[in-house]
């Protein structure tokens, strides 16, 4: 097969092309991005009603020396559960040795390093005064990896009082837990009790490592929070937005129905926006637009959504004298964020209020924000949309032959009208496991069919991004993680291959070629390290042979040295990463020690070659 490029003509593939999508599934955010280590710090998963479930938490003694129950005496108006500790015994004679209280595990286990310092905040009210241990302990042995006394008298604490203070590690535990502790006699409510890593990105609560494998794809824009956990199972346990902003404290957290689990709201609407700001992304906000994935609000009724979302958008960018950019401004950004495009909800456009209730968000955002974009979820890439749009939202998830054959998908989309954000696709079931490298090889071809259609697709994003490896809900994802580590599966090394598209030139190439099983495309792009150029190839061979592939650079001269090959490929098309051998499938990259205009090469089976040629 032969690849003739004629590297005199092209055109400007969008400088938002290449992106990423966070939603909140499979403990992406709580339990995972989100860096907070307490899990149901406010006590609020088990619901508003009393006595309720304190899961995850668990009590330190026996019934004779400790009993733990809820009630609404909570500080906080919108989370009113608190956790109240009758404590029995008294040291020396009755309490067990280290005292009894409360232990929270985390996420599957808190990561506690040595070395590393973690803010530790709670508010604390008693009858009496208070003699508490706050304690990182890790293994079964109840081995102290840090631990802080908090002494208060009687009248410190008759009322609700913040406790902060910082515990430095002494000893490394991936596993560890939480546990507030006394040996004192008396009664002493707990509630939001929080452990944040001060090592966060940017202090900004983000953890480090999970932020770093997202900016090394270079996204241009995150498009957040979801998905469905915009949506809902139910309408009442939509994200809204109102809820997960201000003092995290005071934010209620909700039951992300659709994804079954609790969230405190930490990483919120505010968080969102800082995500992007941090990552160098555009912000897309997909908005709750009164359609659950069970329920909906009839488009008579629609007016309080429209005006939630306009709020939404005055919080993003408003001026900090406006009544929402001021809270934002009271968040610590007064400057506002670049928000420019939003989406009218994720994936409704079959519901019978879609399109009613779309045009009067379509309609009140424009009047208000002219400059937005707006997007829809109605597919218009077969046929013309009902409604206006700026863009329309796509979706896939199929098997690997089929995101293959789906590189020619947008070859006769409209030209004209709104362009598509294919905001979400990944192979899936059989053929993706939990990452292969046959699901990976397959959306290479997708993605090049994409580039090369950059002039109507304007944005892509793999989907979902994250997964906690201890609640595989949605399989697979970019990138798998634990308390302490991660890896990318071949699909999130596929992304890093096309980084350098955005705002590349997409070269004019012709393929001749002698099977099916080959898609290829050509870009210019500048190398942000040296500032040179390079012509970037990347072949996709989606067959179980090794093919000879030829290269025909026209209207160009190469230099012979400096020249790169990367190939991400593995012995067997269902190989995966995992946590014990996270670099099975990642980029090889060698040293293409003679480029010329004209090469012959070689393509390994199921593989992506990539060829970065110095001009
Ligand atoms: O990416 C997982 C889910 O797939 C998203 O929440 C939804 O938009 C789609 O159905």
């Amino acid at each position: 097969s032969t690849l003739t490029i004629d590297a005199s003509k092209g055109r400007r593939i969008p400088d938002t092309f290449f992106g990423a999508f966070f939603e909140e599934i499979n403990h992406a955010g709580a339990g995972g991005l989100w860096a907070e280590l307490v899990k149901n710090r406010g006590f609020e998963a088990g619901g508003p009603n009393v006595p309720s479930n304190i899961s995850p938490w668990s009590i330190i003694g026996d019934d004779s020396t400790i009993i733990v129950s809820t009630d609404r005496s909570s500080l906080f108006e919108r989370n009113k559960i608190a956790l109240r500790m009758d404590i029995l015994c008294n040291q020396p004679q009755s309490c067990p040795s280290g005292g009894v209280g409360i232990s929270n595990p985390g996420y599957w286990g808190m990561n506690v390093e040595k070395g590393n310092k973690y803010r530790v905040i709670f508010y604390v009210r008693a009858l009496g005064g208070i003699d508490l241990d706050i304690s990182f302990v890790g293994s079964e042995k109840g081995v102290k990896l840090a631990s802080k006394k908090i002494k208060a008298s009687g009248q410190k604490v008759a009322a609700w009082r913040r406790i902060e203070t910082i515990l430095e590690a002494k000893d490394t535990y991936h596993s560890a837990s939480l546990q507030i502790t006394t040996s004192t006699k008396g009664v002493v409510w707990l509630d939001q009790v929080s452990a944040m890593p001060l090592n966060t990105y940017k202090g900004h609560g983000f953890r480090n490592d999970l932020f770093q494998m997202v900016a090394s794809i270079k996204p241009k824009f995150l498009r957040f929070p979801g998905g469905c956990f915009v949506e809902g199972d139910f309408l009442r346990n939509a994200f809204r937005w109102k809820d997960t902003v201000g003092k995290w404290e005071e934010r209620p957290g909700h039951i992300n129905d659709i994804w079954h689990y609790w969230t405190d709201d930490g990483l919120g609407y505010f968080e969102g926006l800082q995500l992007a700001e941090d990552l160098g992304a555009l912000p897309i906000w997909v908005f709750n637009n009164g359609i659950g994935i069970h329920d909906e609000i009839n488009t008579t009724a629609i007016k309080p959504f429209v005006q939630e979302a306009l709020d939404g958008i005055e919080f993003a960018r408003g001026s900090p004298k406006s009544r929402w950019g001021s809270l934002r401004a009271s968040m610590g950004h007064p400057k506002p964020f670049d928000l420019r495009i939003v989406a009218v909800g994720n994936e409704e456009c079959d519901k019978s209020n879609y399109q009613g209730n779309y045009l009067k968000f379509y309609k009140a955002i424009k009047k208000y924000y002219p400059d937005i974009q707006i997007i829809t979820n109605c597919d218009g890439s077969e046929k013309p949309l009902e409604h206006p749009a700026d863009l329309y939202d796509f979706h896939i998830y199929t098997n690997a032959h089929d995101m293959f054959s789906q590189s020619t998908k947008f070859d006769h989309a409209p030209r004209s009208g709104p362009k598509a954000f294919v905001s979400e696709y990944a192979v899936w079931h059989d053929d993706a496991g939990n990452g292969t490298l046959l699901a990976a090889v397959a959306e290479a071809a997708f993605l090049i069919g994409l580039e090369r259609n950059s002039d109507i697709v304007p944005m892509v994003s793999y989907a979902p991004l994250f997964v906690n490896s201890n609640d595989r809900l949605w399989t697979p994802d970019a990138i798998a993680f634990d308390s302490y580590q991660h890896y990318g599966t071949p699909s999130y090394w596929i992304q890093h291959l096309f980084t350098t598209s955005s705002g590349a030139t997409l070269l004019n190439s012709t393929l001749e070629a002698s099977t099916t099983s080959i898609v290829a495309s050509a870009i210019v792009y500048t190398n942000s390290e040296d500032k040179k150029n390079y012509i970037r190839i990347k072949v996709v061979n989606f067959g179980g042979d090794t093919q000879n592939f030829r290269i025909n650079i026209k209207g160009s001269k190469v230099q012979s040295s400096g020249s790169k090959k990367t190939v991400i490929t593995s012995p067997n098309v269902m190989d995966e990463n995992s946590f014990s051998n996270p670099n099975k499938i990642v980029p090889k990259h060698t040293v293409i020690e003679e480029a010329r205009e004209d090469m012959n090469v070689i393509l390994a089976p199921y593989s992506v070659t990539c060829f970065d040629i110095l001009k």
